[in-house]
C-alpha cells in the first residue's frame, strides 16, 4: 500500500516558490491596473478641520482622491464575523494614528505616492490615551471574550476556600507587550469590477468570510463576488478579518472604473491589520505543602481600540490546564487611541500561558518541588471545566520524553548555580496546549479518466503546507500516487471552506478531504462490484483495496483494475464527490486539546544581561501528523515566535503621539538565524479516534504556546532574577 500520509514529503509547492512562479495576490498580472495609496491620520485623536486634496488631484497620473469629502455611499462593516467597525471615511473623527482618511489611486504607484504627499491636512488635536493605566481608570469588565464567542468571567468552586486551603501561595503580575504580526508578505488586495461583479485578489486567511463582509458593505449579493487567496506568506491572524484597506480598494476600483492594487507598506501593517494587545495578568497560584492546587485566580487587564470590544483573551489555558477545584477567571478592559487589536498566533494562550507557567515555575520553587513533579501533580486527568474526558492526552509522556532527550536530571534545582566563565547557565521547562478544535468544511474530489485526481476546498495555505497534506490525504484514501493528485484552494468557487485560523485546517479541512476521496473511490467501487465486464464484479466492497492507482482484491492483487478502465468502460470522462468534516455526535463528549512541554537551555552574560537561547527541545502530543517534515517545520517556527515573544518583541507607542516608533523589521526585533539555536522537535505517537475522522489535532499555534515561560524560567534559573514583564532585555537584567 501507498502510505503518504506522515511522511515527510517535500512541499508540493515548493518548486513553484523557489522558482517564482506562485503568484501572491500582489504579483496577480491584471490589464488597466491602477494603484491605491493611503492617506493616514498623523494623530491619534481629534478631527479633521482641513483637507486640501485639489493639488493631488491634478498631480500627474491622478485618477482619483477619495476622502468623507466626496466618499459614495457604501455600507459599514461590523466587527467578528467581519473587521474593525470603526465607520470608513464617514467624518472628520479621528480614534488612532494611522487610521486609513482616504485613498489616492493613480496610474503609477508613483504617482500615487506622490500625489498622496500632495493632500494637506490640518487638525484638532485632542489629548489620546496611550498609557494601558490611564486606560483602565476608566477600564471596565468585559461579558465576553474572543469577539463575543466565549464569557469573560469563569469560576468554578470556592476561590475563598482555596486560599484558605493554601499553605503555600504565589501572587503575582505578568505582564506582555503589545506585539505585531509581521507575516513576511504584507497585506494586499487587488479589486476588478465587471458590471457589479467583483473579483478580489486579497491576503485573507477566509475567502469565504471576506466574500460575506464585502457583500455586506457593497449591497451586492455574495455570490456576485469571487475571493481569491491562492499563495499566503504568512498571516498569523492579521490576514483573519477583512481590514478597511480592504474595503477602500474596492471601493476605489469601482469609483475609478478600473482595477485597483493596493499593497501595504510594512510601516502600515503596525497600523491597518490588527496587533496583539498589551495584557497585564494578576496571577494567583495557592497549593498544599505537598504541592496541590487549592485555587488559581487569574486577572487579565488589557486594551481594546475606542470602538470595538477584543481583550487579549489570556485566560482560555488557565480554565483548563491544572486539576484545581477552585478558579476564578475574568477580564478587565480599558480603551486607548489604537485600532482595534486582533487574534494573533496562539490568540490569548500565548501570553497567558507565559503568566501561568511562570507562576507554576515560581510555586515549585515556593514549595522546593521539582517544576516537573509540580505539574505531574496537578495533571488534569478529565478537562476540569467541564468533568469531560480528553480525546486524548499524552502530556505525561510529553514531560518524560523531553526531560530525558533534554537531560533534565543534570540540571541543579538552584538558582544562579551552573556557570561555564561569564555565562550563566539556565534550565526551565514549561508546558503547553491548544483546543483541537475541527470546524465546518467540504471538499469535492474529480476523478478523471486520464488518471488525474483533483481536489477542492476553499481553504488556504498560509506558508504551513495545506497543499501539501491534503495532497498526501488523498493520494493515500484513494491509493494513487502524489503527482497524480492535484489539490486547488484559496477561492470562493470552490467547496465551502472556513477560515484558515485556530489551528483548524488540517483537522477541518483533512477531514473534509478524506471524506470526499472515500466517497469518490466508493463510487467507483460500486460501478465495478456491478459490472460484469469488470474483474471485480460481485466482489465483496471490504475486500477491496486500492493501491498503485487500481482496485484490486485484497486476498489477490493481481485481480482488478485502473479508475482509469471502469470510468473509460463506461464512456465517462470522470466522476465526483463531496465529503465534509462534520464531526460524529459522540465526538462531542470529548475535551479536545493537544499538549507539549518546553525544555529550553538559556546562557545569560553574567556582565551584559544579554540572553542568549542554548537549545531547545519540545515534545508534543498532537494526534496524527499529517507530514513529519512540514509539521516540525510548523513547530520550530513557533518555538522561534517564543523565542522573539521571550526576549525581543514589543511594539512601542509614543506616550504622547500615539505613534508606533518601530514599524520597521530594524527597531521592532524578530529572530534572526543567529538567535535561533538547535531546536529538537518530536511528536509523540498519539491515536485518537474521537477528536476528529482523521485523528489530528492542530500544531500550528501550539508551537509558539509555553516557550516564553520556559525561557522566563530559564533566565531565573540562571540568574536568581525572576523577570515577570515581557520581552526579556538586559536592562531588566
Ligand atoms: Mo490564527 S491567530 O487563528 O489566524
Amino acid at each position: 500500500m501507498n502510505k503518504v500520509i506522515g511522511k515527510p514529503i517535500n512541499r508540493v509547492d515548493g518548486k513553484l516558490k523557489v522558482t517564482g512562479s506562485a503568484r501572491y495576490t500582489a504579483d496577480i498580472p491584471i490589464e488597466n491596473l491602477t494603484y491605491g495609496v493611503l492617506i493616514e491620520s498623523t494623530i491619534a485623536k481629534g478631527k479633521i478641520t482641513k483637507l486640501e486634496t485639489t493639488i493631488a488631484e491634478t498631480a500627474p497620473g491622478v485618477l482619483a482622491v477619495i476622502t468623507h469629502r466626496n466618499v459614495p455611499k457604501f455600507n459599514q462593516i461590523t466587527f467578528f464575523p467581519g473587521g474593525q467597525s470603526l465607520p470608513i471615511l464617514q467624518d472628520e473623527n479621528i480614534y488612532y494614528q494611522g487610521q486609513h482618511i482616504g485613498i489616492v489611486v493613480a496610474e503609477t504607484l508613483e504617482q500615487a505616492q506622490y500625489a498622496a504627499t500632495l493632500v494637506k491636512v490640518e487638525y484638532k488635536i485632542e489629548q489620546p490615551t496611550i498609557d494601558i493605566d490611564e486606560a483602565l481608570k476608566q477600564g471596565y469588565e468585559p461579558e465576553k471574550i474572543f469577539g463575543g464567542m466565549l464569557p469573560a468571567h469563569i469560576f468554578r468552586g470556592d476561590i475563598n476556600s482555596g486560599y484558605s486551603q493554601a499553605e503555600v501561595l504565589v501572587e503575582q503580575t505578568y505582564s506582555t507587550p503589545m506585539e505585531n504580526h509581521n507575516p513576511i508578505e504584507p497585506s494586499a488586495t487587488l479589486a476588478v469590477w465587471e458590471d457589479d461583479r467583483l473579483t478580489l485578489y486579497d491576503t485573507t486567511q477566509g475567502v469565504f468570510s471576506t466574500q460575506g463582509a464585502i457583500a455586506k458593505v457593497f449591497d451586492i449579493p455574495p455570490e456576485n463576488i469571487r475571493v481569491i487567496s491562492q499563495f499566503l506568506g504568512g498571516g498569523f491572524g492579521c490576514k483573519a478579518m477583512v481590514w478597511s484597506h480592504t474595503i477602500l480598494t474596492t471601493l476605489a476600483a469601482r469609483y475609478v472604473q478600473h482595477p485597483v492594487k493596493l499593497a501595504l507598506t510594512r510601516a502600515q501593517m503596525y497600523t491597518s491589520v490588527g496587533y496583539r494587545a498589551p495584557t497585564r495578568q494578576h496571577l494567583s497560584l495557592g497549593a498544599t505543602k505537598n504541592g496541590k492546587l487549592t485555587l488559581i485566580k487569574h486577572i487579565g487587564e488589557t486594551i481594546t481600540s475606542p470602538f470595538d470590544e477584543f481583550p487579549e483573551p489570556v485566560t482560555l489555558t488557565t480554565n483548563m490546564m491544572y486539576a484545581c477545584p477552585n478558579l476564578d477567571t475574568k477580564y478587565y478592559i480599558g480603551r486607548i487611541n489604537a485600532g482595534t487589536p486582533t487574534f494573533m498566533r496562539a490568540p490569548g494562550k500565548a501570553p497567558g500561558m507565559f503568566a501561568l507557567e511562570s507562576a507554576m515555575d515560581e510555586l515549585s520553587y515556593a514549595l522546593e518541588l521539582d517544576p516537573i513533579e509540580l505539574r505531574l501533580r496537578n495533571h488534569a486527568d478529565v478537562d476540569p471545566g467541564t468533568g469531560h474526558r480528553w480525546s486524548s492526552k499524552s502530556l505525561k509522556e510529553c514531560y518524560q520524553r523531553g526531560a530525558e532527550i533534554f537531560g533534565w536530571k543534570h540540571r541543579n534545582p538552584k538558582p544562579a548555580s551552573m556557570s561555564n566563565g561569564d555565562s550563566l547557565i539556565g534550565l526551565g521547562m514549561a508546558s503547553a496546549t491548544f483546543p483541537a478544535d475541527t470546524f465546518p468544511a467540504t471538499a469535492k474530489v474529480t476523478i478523471y479518466n486520464r488518471g488525474k485526481f483533483l481536489v477542492e476546498s476553499a481553504t488556504h495555505d498560509l506558508g504551513t503546507g495545506t497543499y501539501t497534506v491534503m495532497t498526501q490525504v488523498a493520494a493515500e484514501v484513494l491509493g494513487v500516487s502524489l503527482e497524480q493528485v492535484e489539490f486547488k484552494l484559496g477561492d470562493t468557487n470552490l467547496p465551502l471552506a472556513p477560515l484558515t485560523g485556530n489551528s483548524t485546517t488540517a483537522s477541518s479541512v483533512g477531514s473534509a478531504v478524506q471524506a470526499a476521496a472515500m466517497n469518490a473511490r466508493n463510487k467507483i467501487l460500486e460501478i465495478a462490484i456491478s459490472d460484469s465486464d469488470s474483474p471485480l464484479y460481485q466482489a465483496e466492497p471490504e475486500k477491496i483495496i486500492f493501491d498503485s492507482g487500481k482496485l484490486l482484491l485484497q486476498n489477490n492483487p493481481t485481480v482488478g483494475e485502473s479508475y482509469q478502465e471502469i470510468l473509460t468502460r463506461h464512456g465517462w470522462e470522470n466522476i465526483e464527490a463531496v465529503g465534509s468534516s462534520l464531526s460524529k455526535q459522540e465526538q462531542q463528549k470529548y475535551a479536545k486539546h493537544s499538549f507539549g512541554a518546553v525544555f529550553v537551555e538559556v546562557r545569560v552574560d553574567r556582565l551584559l544581561g544579554e540572553v542568549r537561547v542554548a537549545r531547545c527541545v519540545g515534545v508534543y502530543g498532537a494526534g496524527r501528523i499529517l507530514n513529519a517534515k512540514t509539521a516540525r517545520s510548523q513547530m520550530i517556527g513557533g518555538i522561534t515566535w517564543g523565542i522573539g515573544m521571550a526576549l525581543m518583541e514589543h511594539t512601542v507607542m509614543s506616550p504622547h503621539y500615539g505613534r508606533i516608533l518601530n514599524h520597521n523589521l530594524s527597531d521592532y526585533l524578530i529572530p534572526v538565524q543567529l538567535d535561533v539555536p538547535d531546536i529538537q522537535v518530536q511528536f509523540v505517537e498519539e491515536e485518537d479516534p474521537h477528536v476528529n475522522a482523521l485523528g489530528t489535532k492542530g500544531i500550528g499555534e501550539l508551537s509558539v504556546v509555553g516557550v516564553a515561560a520556559a525561557i522566563a524560567n530559564a533566565v531565573y534559573h540562571a540568574t536568581g532574577k525572576r523577570i515577570r514583564d515581557l520581552p526579556i532585555t538586559p536592562d531588566k537584567l
